[in-house]
């Protein structure tokens, strides 16, 4: 087939690691010679990078597909792809399900891309799902942002969240090298990226999986020498890094995230619950004391430090108590931003199984009663801003209003203020704050001189 003349288009459900594996796919389509579409609807092959972390992340895929699968019956040389999250759960049931489609692939086998896609015009229909050892790729990723990156650090999961399909799904830990690792940071730093952000699932594991490393005592390559490692690439302004795992959280990395100029302020530490009893259940292995400890000593050594994390509401025989001690560590912490979501049961983890289940009805006025005290508490967060003069690096311009850009934060607060993207770019410029809402800002420039490579804290 004339692969020249044909158009793409991936979907892109779930967290970063997804967002991330559809820039590598679109890389390796575009260097198949595919051109993005977008319009799915008028595209040859479509994608779909799914995610399965909640039963309704699960359901959207299926209402997608279908309207696709429909468009194949008139047009039997569409290509359907199944790859990512779901993909990995489902496998072989998928095709039974979707007879309509040609690939399906887990999200290990997303550099693999081009090898599977022959297959499938060779005529066969391919499900590639087994674990395997992540290859480096070599393929130029088709990257969203030109200012912003992602670069994975560590794929898959160790831990065994009683919740949790992502172990399930994302296979075994694999960290990259630290050589491997700089090399892509410092490409990017040569393409005139900005910011990039190191991810893993728990990123606080990185390292233990690489030669030179021991079961028991500090590892060789931690996340905090990786920091120490890549910190001086030439052209990068910013380094973030997530998720962390609260069990797994140093000091070490906190006086690091301090001493590193390019490192901001900005901690994604998921809690999930602030009641003892629940977090146990949950498998987390640490308790609501010692999470409270860890954002102290951030904000000892970093008292403006801006701190996100993820909550789970209505876990199986979560009590309105237990409840409450959530409520209570949300309203004394104080987060700056908080992704919440009930409890979903998932296929194939041991939460699912309990006869503990909560019903959707409690389930849900639990999570109105949080949003509700997150969005007071991040307004109140917000509001330290007002008056401030802060460091945006800009990103792109305001889509609602194209007299302004956009930008983020060190501690990642979007903020929004009037000025030319053409010109700003790429930029870190200085801007006082004139107005803080919940979740972003507005400003204006204060000094027409813009802040040249490192930020200063
Ligand atoms: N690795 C990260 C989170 C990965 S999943 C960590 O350890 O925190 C992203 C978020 O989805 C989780 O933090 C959790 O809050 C939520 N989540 C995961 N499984 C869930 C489930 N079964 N039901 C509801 N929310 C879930
Ligand atoms: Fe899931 Fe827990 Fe692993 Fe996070 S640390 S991905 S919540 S199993
Ligand atoms: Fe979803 Fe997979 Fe990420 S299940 S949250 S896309 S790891």
């Amino acid at each position: 087939m004339d692969k020249a003349s044909k158009r793409y288009n991936i979907v892109t459900f779930g967290c970063q690691m997804n967002k991330a594996d559809s820039e590598r796919m679109a890389g390796i389509l575009e260097e198949m010679g595919f051109r993005w579409a977008e319009d799915p609807n008028e595209a040859d092959l479509v994608l779909y990078n799914t995610c399965t972390i909640r039963d309704n992340a699960e359901q959207k895929v299926y209402s997608y597909l279908g309207r696709q699968a429909k468009r194949k019956h008139e047009q039997p040389d569409l290509t359907l792809i199944v790859a990512g999250c779901v993909a990995q759960q489902e496998g072989e049931q998928l095709l039974r399900r979707v007879p309509e489609l040609d690939l399906v692939m887990g999200p290990q086998h997303a550099n693999r891309l081009e090898d599977l896609l022959q297959q499938v015009f060779d005529g066969n229909q391919v499900v590639a799902t087994e674990p395997i050892h992540i290859v480096e790729d070599i393929t130029k990723p088709r990257r969203d942002s030109t200012v912003t990156a992602w670069v994975n650090i560590i794929y898959g999961c160790n831990e065994r969240c009683s919740y949790c399909v992502v172990p399930n799904v994302r296979g075994v830990e694999q960290s990259r090298t630290p050589e491997a690792i700089r090399a892509e940071m410092e490409e990017l730093g040569r393409q005139g990226y900005k910011e990039i952000t190191l991810l893993g699932q728990n990123i606080d594991a990185y390292g233990r999986d690489l030669p030179g490393s021991t079961e028991t005592g500090r590892h060789q390559h931690t996340l905090t020498d990786l920091l120490y490692y890549v910190h001086d690439i030439p052209g990068i302004d910013r380094i973030r890094f997530a998720t962390s795992h609260p069990r797994y959280f140093t000091e070490r990395l906190i006086k690091a995230c301090q001493e590193l100029p390019k490192v901001c302020e900005h901690f994604h530490i998921p809690f999930q619950s602030g009641d003892n009893e629940v977090l146990k259940a949950m498998k987390r292995g640490y308790t609501q004391e010692k999470y409270r400890s860890i954002i102290a000593k951030i904000r000892q050594y970093m008292p403006d430090a801006a701190i996100s994390a993820d909550a789970i509401v209505g876990f199986p025989g979560e009590t309105e108590a237990q409840f409450e001690n959530t409520l209570k560590l949300v309203e004394e912490i104080g987060f700056d931003q908080l992704n919440t979501a009930a409890y979903s049961p998932r296929p194939g983890t041991p939460a699912a199984l309990w006869d503990n289940q909560l019903s959707e009805e409690v389930k849900s006025d639990r999570l109105q009663r949080l949003n509700h005290l997150v969005a007071t508490k991040a307004a109140e967060r917000s509001e330290r801003y007002f008056g401030r003069i802060e460091e945006v690096l800009v990103e792109a311009e305001n889509p609602k209003n194209p007299t302004q850009v956009m930008g983020r934060t060190r501690g990642n607060r979007l903020t929004f203020f009037p000025g030319k993207i053409e010109e700003l770019q790429g930029k870190t410029v200085k801007v006082k704050i004139t107005e803080a809402r919940a979740f972003s800002l507005t400003g204006e420039v204060v000094d027409k001189k813009l802040v040249s490579g490192v930020c200063s804290n």
